[in-house]
């Protein structure tokens, strides 16, 4: 394994470990709305479940295509968007579980996706959401010396950076609940495993198994919770 690699599993560690406790043993549906070129989609189906992704992208649809084909597992590509997602699927095809990551930042009006992924769940059903953090980011641009934007970021919800809108677990908390879902857990993603230089993973042999140890660790730990680059939730319809 590359220590790219290597860090990629240190980054997204805390999410599998809350998905594998989510799904269980059983096969669901799942709905991944977003889901891009099937990072996430292509291992769960891979698991035996049956998943959908839904993307306004043609060229991350045809990249998924391409790498389900390529690990012999089948995942639905259907080209759309959180807007329209309560037409895209049957009423009798309502997904047990719906995977948002990553896209709450970029979409017009995040309560109106919300309301639309709670539209389409089961009842009972469960919402992994991740999104980005707002106070990890402060503290990253502050590092690099850019403390304007740092202080732009502090206290504005709005403020988009390169990859869109960032939030607090205030916000999404409250997100959630006025779209009508409850939240179940939040855990801190990410917490360590963009600090630590590339080169340290490749150094000293175990650098990286204590780095997906410590990711582990303080993931639900609430002093490091501000510190995540992601905040990872679940919540139920
Ligand atoms: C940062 S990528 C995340 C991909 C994937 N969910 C993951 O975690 O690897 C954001 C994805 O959201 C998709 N996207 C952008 N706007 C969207 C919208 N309005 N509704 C649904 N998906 C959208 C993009 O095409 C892209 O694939």
């Amino acid at each position: 394994m590359s220590a790219s690699e290597r860090r990629d599993s240190a980054r997204t560690a805390v999410v599998w470990g809350a998905l594998e406790q989510l799904l269980g043993g059983e096969p669901v549906r799942i709905l991944d709305i977003g889901g891009g070129t099937g990072g996430f989609a292509v291992r769960l189906a891979g698991l035996g479940h049956r998943v959908t992704v839904v993307d306004p992208s043609p060229d991350a649809l045809a990249a998924l295509a391409r790498r389900a084909r390529e690990d012999g597992v089948e995942v639905e590509g259907v080209q759309g968007d959180l807007a329209g997602l309560p037409g895209l699927l049957a009423d009798d095809d309502q997904p047990d579980v719906v995977l948002c990551h990553g896209v709450l930042e970029v979409v017009d009006d995040p309560a109106a996706a919300l309301a639309a992924i709670r539209e389409v769940l089961r009842p009972g059903g469960r919402l992994s959401l991740l999104v980005a953090q707002r106070h990890a980011a402060v503290i990253a641009r502050a590092m690099a010396g850019h403390v304007a934007q740092a202080l732009a970021l502090l206290d504005d919800p709005e403020a988009t950076g390169r990859t869109g809108r960032r939030f607090t677990a205030d916000e999404v908390t409250v997100l959630l609940a006025d779209a009508g879902f409850e939240v179940g857990s939040v855990h801190g993603v990410r917490v360590f495993a963009d600090l630590v230089p590339g080169a340290l993973l490749d150094l000293e042999p175990g650098t990286a198994g204590a780095l997906l140890e410590l990711e582990r660790a303080v993931a639900d730990r609430s002093e490091y919770l501000p510190l995540a680059a992601q905040l990872h939730v679940i919540a139920e319809r």
